[in-house]
């Protein structure tokens, strides 16, 4: 089986931008333990990042013939994009929705998630460990 693990907007800096708030391991650290974790769960992932929108849509409705589960931190598009929701209106597996930092605990714009309308199960502010946790529970949600 394979997981699309998708990354929205900024997340190709994971590592340097504002690691007072998303740490210090890059997205290459992140994409190697999803690989490690993901084969353990006897899952392949295809893991991929874009600053816009519209790749991610089409990497969504890619998703529709090629995946089995879709993992995804949305990024900053989580608070604004309504195309991406509908995209994963589309996509009939499990979607869980992934933050690295507790967005509740942070300004109230990054409170609402349009993709959280989709996302059978959000995880926020347990770090890149979210990615993990995600990919175990898109295991469990497969049987
Ligand atoms: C984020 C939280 C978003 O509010 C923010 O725009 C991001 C990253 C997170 O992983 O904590 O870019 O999705």
């Amino acid at each position: 089986k394979t997981i699309y693990v998708l990354n929205g907007p900024n997340l190709n800096l994971l590592g340097q931008r504002e690691p007072e708030i998303y740490g210090r391991e890059t997205l290459a650290d992140v994409e190697a333990s999803c690989a490690r974790v993901a084969a353990g769960a006897g899952m392949e992932i295809r893991f991929l990042q874009s600053n816009h929108e519209g790749a991610l849509v089409d990497w969504i409705h890619e998703a529709r013939q090629a995946a089995a589960g879709i993992v995804i931190n949305p990024a900053a598009f989580t608070h604004s994009s309504v195309a991406i929701l509908d995209a994963l209106n589309a996509f009939e597996g499990p979607v869980i929705e992934v933050h690295i930092s507790n967005v509740h605990r942070r300004e109230p714009f990054r409170h609402r998630s349009y993709v959280s309308l989709r996302a059978d199960g959000v995880i926020a502010g347990c770090g890149v460990e979210g990615y993990e946790l995600a990919l175990k529970r898109i295991a469990t949600l497969l049987g």
